[in-house]
């Protein structure tokens, strides 16, 4: 799952104990495990290795450009959804040929740096932009290549409503029912040819069978659409696979694969994935100290020194992140993720950072052992969609970013100063 093992009582990063770090670069401090985030992704790209596919990071999930190169010198793609993040694929070393480009708004200077840089695939959102992408390479006289964004209509039993995105009823892509009028009518385009098809359900999706439900009816689209004449010659089967938050609750990469690979075996389909948590999540976690204790009627507080612009999860999507002390000696070795600890010395919690909202939280009614001022804690599976999400909200500088390589580590990202926060203003 990852390489943050507690050795003798204290917290590990690989081999480098997380208090060395924090003691020199301070909290919060986001800690990310060079070897969990390459050896996620090795999976990944292996199991499905039959498929030959272009494996496409999904940069929103965790965008540092060490991340980014450690993961283009294995061989990434990137999935970008904004200029910001094309700027940052390519300036990592990613392949302009391995690149795809999604989002229901891409302006115009959007579409012309992404025609500049000669991305692999823009994936399309609705009738307006499709004809919007091929009037500006008409004017550039450049051709491009597409692929539909269809919403599948499938419902992805566990994921959150904010991340549900294959049902019939989001801002994403087209309807499967329009998908056939749309391809027949983008076969007149000139400039861009939609010869791809594109899904990307929901996330994390904690079983496989949404994955083979959505598939299987791309694939009865992309036949009738051989018998039309038409050929969708790239399919992209998107992101979502789930993460280790609690325990061992996601399907393996292997897991995946052994449904998704046979359904495409054979057919003469370029396959993109689009994998971000389960390349991301378990590699990063946030490290935190404790400002002050305090009692609230039958509450117990553990006040923090990270909050919710650090990490908005668990109050913008209820997500659980287990959370330990980096020192808890050996007699408290952590419990099992899901099970907590329960024991006479225990106490239930609620961790809370010093931003002024109610949602600020990153744990509530948590079994953690007593803790004091001064003490660091370890907020686990923050690699995905953390650090990316953070905010200056309050008027925080952003927390600093670590990369640990062994028995190495560096900063990757400096904390930010209160001068970063007025950086841009005028
Ligand atoms: C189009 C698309 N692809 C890929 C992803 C990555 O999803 P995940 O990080 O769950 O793999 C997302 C996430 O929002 C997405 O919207």
């Amino acid at each position: 799952m990852d390489h943050f093992r507690y050795i003798d009582g204290k917290l590990f990063a690989e081999d480098t104990a997380v208090e060395d770090i924090i003691s020199e670069v301070g909290s919060p401090t986001y800690i990310y495990s060079r070897r969990t985030l390459t050896e996620h992704y090795a999976r990944l790209a292996q199991a499905f290795a039959p498929l030959n596919p272009i494996v496409c990071y999904s940069i929103k999930s965790c965008g540092n450009l060490a991340i980014l190169r450690s993961l283009a010198e294995l061989g990434s793609g990137f999935d970008v959804v904004s200029g910001g993040e094309l700027f940052r694929a390519v300036l990592a070393g990613g392949k302009p040929s391995s690149i795809v480009f999604a989002g229901v708004g891409k302006t115009d200077a959007e579409i012309h740096e992404a025609l500049d840089a000669d991305i692999f695939l823009f994936n399309i959102e609705s009738e307006a932009e499709f004809w919007n992408i091929n009037r500006i390479c008409g004017q550039r006289h450049q051709r491009a290549r597409a692929a539909l964004r269809v919403n599948p209509d499938i419902s992805s039993a566990g994921t959150h409503q904010k991340t549900l995105t294959g049902k019939k009823e989001t801002k994403f892509g087209v309807d499967i029912d329009r998908a056939a009028a749309f391809y027949r009518q983008a076969a007149k385009a000139e400039f861009l040819s939609l010869t791809g098809l594109h899904l990307h359900i929901g996330s994390p999706i904690k079983s496989t069978q949404p994955f083979v439900d959505a598939i299987t009816k791309a694939l009865a689209l992309i036949d009738e659409l051989a018998r039309e004449g038409i050929i969708i010659d790239t399919l992209d089967i998107g992101g979502g696979y789930a993460a280790f938050y609690e325990g061992n609750e996601a399907p393996s990469a292997a897991d995946y694969a052994a449904a998704i690979v046979p359904l495409l075996q054979g057919r003469r389909l370029k396959i993109v994935l689009e994998p971000g948590r389960s390349i991301s999540c378990n590699a990063g976690i946030l490290v935190s100290r404790v400002t002050y204790t305090k009692q609230g009627g039958r509450k117990q507080f553990v006040i923090v020194d990270a909050a919710m612009n650090d990490l908005i999860r668990p109050t913008l999507y209820e997500s659980y992140h287990f959370i330990w002390p980096v020192q808890p000696g050996v007699a408290l070795q952590p419990p099992s993720r899901s099970s907590e600890l329960r024991t006479p010395a225990d106490q239930k919690v609620d961790v809370v950072g010093p931003v002024c909202e109610s949602g600020d939280y990153l744990a509530l009614d948590r079994h953690l052992p007593s803790l004091k001022r001064g003490d660091l804690l370890a907020i686990f599976s923050a690699g995905a969609y953390g650090f990316a999400m953070s905010s200056q909200y309050n008027a925080r500088p952003r927390a600093a970013e670590v990369l640990v390589d062994g028995k190495h580590w560096k900063v990757i990202r400096r904390r930010e100063t209160y001068q970063d926060l007025i950086a841009a203003e005028l």
